[in-house]
């Protein structure tokens, strides 16, 4: 990473700013920086991202919009509680913590609201304007991680849409991690096109659908008939509740299930349930049981249990699509970052949806990003060849873009 680039600062535009995995994501950010904790599970930290331009951590000022008014460091607070961050992380980063919390700005509608959808599409836009100008950032990112919400119904925006065309306006390229409407609007397709800003989604691929995308073009490999793919999942934390709503779980579970179609070629027999368990918290249990045949007919059985920490999961790829995002439109990349497919449940564009296969293409894309400096004859070759060696198990880096 050249040195000018590391010096300017871009803005991560969290919309949700004060939930479980933002907060994460802001603190996690923090403590890689301050050399705390290692970045295990960011994926951008790895060999074969370095030279790729990314922002660097350190770089990185975030900011946002909720309708929550829980200040950041307290959220903080309560995630170590649960187990979620390291005892001791929130006071041992508070400055950046409250840092951050200045930065968010009142999102909506709130309840009672009477802006029509274009003033408050205007107000948002204001919003990350002020934060780009205030800190005199090269660009900033727009990030949805506000609660799911259910697909709409009936023409208006959903809030999701109205952060989504705020982003546009002012400029951001946008990221959706969730499942919810965001650009896939019919309403905002001529805002899209006309922008001409990169944009990714949509939502993360932590868990479940993670070893869904491993193990579905196994199957299919080995010339194995899936014949029913069926799976539970018990969650708590804000996440837990907002799918208790059947219809927020009905836009989750539609991405969950196009991984299977998309990597056997036929949709299975079963369904994906999701169960608000809150004491569990942020903590996920995800069953999934296959039954499949193999030679002559004979009936098999694969079960698989998966516990995971899905704030931990979710935070590291965020600052990962931050930093992609930031430098696809820096190089000058608009429309959808298919290349991007690696890390949500239903990727925008035609890419492929085994996750082998979409690790390629993200490191092809990396690779594209890529501009080397006078002087750089050849040692981007070298690079390249160090990496192809590295492809296999990758080291953490330290938070500065360059692996250790
Ligand atoms: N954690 C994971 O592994 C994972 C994986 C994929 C997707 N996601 C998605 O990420 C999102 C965040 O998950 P979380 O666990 O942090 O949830 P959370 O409930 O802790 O946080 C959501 C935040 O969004 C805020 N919010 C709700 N409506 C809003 C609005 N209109 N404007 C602004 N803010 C609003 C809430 O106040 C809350 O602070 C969810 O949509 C979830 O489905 C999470």
């Amino acid at each position: 990473m050249s040195a000018s680039r590391s010096e300017s600062r871009v803005g991560v535009w969290l919309i949700g700013a004060r939930g479980s995995v933002a907060t994460t994501a802001v603190a996690g950010c923090a403590a890689v920086t301050a050399g705390l904790h290692p970045p295990t599970g960011m994926v951008t930290e790895t060999p074969p991202f370095t030279g790729s331009g990314l922002p660097a951590l350190p770089s990185l000022v975030f900011g946002g919009h909720d309708t929550l008014d829980c200040p950041l460091p307290k959220r903080a607070e309560a995630l170590a509680a649960g187990g979620v961050l390291p005892p001791g992380l929130p006071s041992a980063i508070s400055a950046e913590l409250a840092a951050a919390d200045r930065e968010i700005r009142p999102g909506g509608p709130l309840p009672g609201d009477t802006r029509d959808a274009e003033r408050l599409i205007t107000a948002f836009a204001t919003d990350i304007q002020d934060f780009v100008r205030r800190h005199g950032l090269a660009r900033a990112v727009v990030v949805n991680l506000a609660s799911t919400e259910p697909a709409p119904t009936g023409g208006a925006l959903p809030p999701s849409s109205l952060y989504a065309a705020a982003a546009l306006r002012a400029g951001c390229p946008y990221v959706n991690f969730t499942p919810s409407t965001g650009l896939h609007h019919p309403a905002l397709a001529p805002l899209t096109e006309a922008s001409a800003l990169p944009y990714a989604g949509r939502d993360g691929k932590t868990g479940q659908t993670l070893l869904r995308s491993v193990l579905g073009p196994m199957f299919a490999q080995r010339a194995l008939t899936v014949r029913a793919w069926s799976g539970t999942n018990l969650l708590g934390g804000g996440d837990g509740a907002a799918l208790a709503d059947p219809a927020a779980a009905a836009a989750k579970n539609a991405g969950k299930e196009r991984v299977l179609a998309d990597t056997l070629g036929t949709t299975p027999e079963g369904e994906v349930h999701i169960d608000d368990v809150p004491s569990l918290g942020d903590w996920k249990t995800a069953w999934d049981h296959i039954a499949f045949d193999g030679f002559l007919g004979t009936r098999m059985i694969l079960q698989t249990t998966w516990q995971g920490c899905d704030s931990a999961l979710a935070a590291p790829l965020v600052l990962d699509l931050a930093r992609l995002t930031a430098r696809a439109h820096e190089t000058g990349l608009s429309g959808p970052l298919g290349a991007l497919g690696f890390y949500f449940k239903d990727p925008v564009g035609d890419g492929p949806s085994g996750l082998a296969e979409q690790y390629e293409e993200l490191i092809r894309f990396a690779r594209s990003l890529r501009a080397p400096g006078p002087g750089d004859e050849g040692a981007d070759a070298r690079q390249v060849a160090r990496e192809d060696r590295a492809l296999g198990p990758a080291g953490p880096g330290d938070g500065t873009g360059e692996p250790r």
